[in-house]
């Protein structure tokens, strides 16, 4: 057996089926760089067969970025096979990944087709695949909650068919790790029959909690593939997050005895990446990522610390990308201290936008005394980027229980300023209201949450949106220490989106 644990991402396709999610093809791009930075050894780039922007999405991700073996989803369908190679097929290394479900439930209530239908369908599929590519990996949809002799027969008759990794999810987060260990014995024992060329692999939902325990604990049972998603996000309660996973073998190789390929230092920057794109905050308290992750309150944790760091942490900030670095930038900061700032958390801005970056700083700054690291990854994430999107200007807003809300906002617009004005239920409708008529769109509202991004009455507050444009959603994300107007901000930047990131004619 290896001692190689494949990390397989599927943040751009599980993660982006979270509810409200919707990433644009270029986003993905960004996105899937950042995993190959992070050397992750798979990424499933999405389901190209599911619509034009998937395809669209995979296809780019496939020319684009190079290290990763890149990787799409299909159903058991002729159709979906083909399209998942039409949009692979220029990619180094490619994976069609092929599922079906096969639990009685998905079969009798879902489907509609008996088992002989499905396993049928599955030899079919994992030989279409196979026709076009060596790597091939079949998935039993709802495995766990599977016979489990109809499983071990449609998995091997999958490897028959020619697949190369059998991955077991428990698509509704049922498993317990015992039992979890226990199939993932079987399988590996009764599927792989001592071939070493089948991989055998997870792919575990948050339901109960237990999806990082499940995956980690099928290591034992043979597994040599873990599918997980940056930030845990996906369907529901989520998948396996990717960070916990590379952390914990790493941390606990004692235990797991594998090796990964990952380079830990960029986890830290990929999950902020995926949280600003996809609008999905990072939870406090988050295991390797959060932002108290490495923080300690109590004195007697702080005292232990200042004298051995071990004494409290059992990971290195530095390990996952958390390097402590100190960066605080006031209203007296000039350019080279802003470039120094950004050098250090390795972000490259030129010519606009390094300037459009470097007045929110000044202006933010002339509001709050300080700004730091945290604060300046948002800012900077927050800069409209590109040369068509339209401008957030300024704002003025009116409201109180005896009058109406009402807003006036000045973007701007094919390089010229111009204002428009709105009313509404509150101060952000209002604010909504008046950047509609200026982007000339009818939008509606479908997510909107604001988090802190720091303690204190002066904190920033970050505001995450989701807008409905034409049966399409957009996210968007703003930051300022006014929360109307960071909502103003995350409304531009969904709105952007829906447009195209052109401005209407003037
Ligand atoms: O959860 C699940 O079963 C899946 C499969 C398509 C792999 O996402
Ligand atoms: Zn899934």
């Amino acid at each position: 057996m290896s001692d190689r644990l494949i990390i397989f991402d599927t943040t751009l396709r599980d993660g982006e089926q979270a509810p409200g999610i919707a990433l644009t093809p270029g986003e993905k791009l960004t996105i899937a760089q950042q995993l190959a930075a992070l050397k992750v050894d798979v990424i499933e780039a999405g389901f190209a067969a599911s619509s034009d922007g998937d395809f669209e999405a995979v296809s780019n991700i496939a020319r684009e970025v190079r290290g990763p073996v890149i990787a799409s989803l299909a159903r058991c369908h002729p159709d979906d096979i083909d399209r998942a190679n039409d949009a692979l097929r220029h990619a180094e290394k490619y994976r069609i990944h092929v599922f079906q479900s096969t639990s009685a439930i998905h079969m009798e209530r879902m489907l509609r087709m008996s088992p002989d239908d499905v396993m049928k369908s599955v030899v079919e599929g994992v030989t279409r695949a196979r026709g076009y590519v060596d790597d091939v990996e079949f998935s039993p949809q709802d495995a766990t909650r599977t016979d489990p002799e109809f499983l071990i027969a449609v998995c091997r008759a999958a490897v028959d068919a020619g697949a190369t990794t059998i991955n077991v999810p428990d698509t509704v987060g049922y498993a317990t790790p015992t039992e979890f260990v226990e199939l993932l014995g079987q399988v590996y024992a009764e599927v792989t029959r001592g071939r070493d060329d089948i991989i055998v692999s997870t792919h575990c939902h948050n339901d109960l909690g237990l999806a990082v325990a499940n995956s980690l604990s099928a290591i034992h049972a043979g597994a040599r593939q873990i599918e997980c998603a940056i930030n845990g996000i996906g369907e529901r309660a989520g998948n396996t997050s990717t960070e916990e996973v590379i952390m914990a073998v790493k941390t606990r190789e004692d235990q797991y005895g594998v090796e990964i390929g990952a380079d830990s230092r960029q986890l830290f920057d990929t999950s902020r990446l995926v949280s600003r794109l996809t609008g999905y905050p990072v939870q406090f308290n988050k295991a390797v990522v959060g932002r108290n992750a490495f923080a300690h309150e109590s004195g007697i944790h702080q005292h232990g610390v200042l004298r051995d760091r071990l004494t409290y942490e059992i990971m290195d900030p530095a390990a996952v990308g958390q390097s402590g670095t100190q960066i605080v930038l006031g209203k007296h900061s000039g350019r080279a201290g802003f470039q120094d700032a950004l050098n250090k958390i390795g972000v490259s801005l030129e010519g606009e936008d390094f300037q459009r970056a470097f007045n929110r700083v000044k202006e933010l700054a002339d509001r709050k005394v300080e700004i730091n690291e945290e604060e300046l990854r948002l800012i900077v994430s927050d800069t409209p980027q590109g040369e068509n999107a339209v401008q957030f200007v300024g704002m003025h807003v009116a409201g109180g229980h005896d009058i109406t809300p009402a807003a006036t906002v000045t973007l701007l617009l094919n390089g010229r300023q111009e204002s428009f004005s709105g009313t509404g239920d509150g101060m952000v409708h209002a604010a909504f209201a008046a950047l509609q008529q200026g982007f000339g769109v009818t939008a509606g509202l479908i997510d909107y949450r604001v988090v802190p991004v720091t303690a204190g009455a002066d904190a920033m507050a970050e505001v995450n949106v989701v807008i409905g444009v034409d049966g399409n959603t957009y996210s968007g994300r703003g930051i300022d220490t006014d929360v109307v107007e960071g909502s103003a901000r995350a409304f531009v930047a969904a709105l952007n989106k829906s447009v195209g990131s052109k401005p209407k004619e003037a």
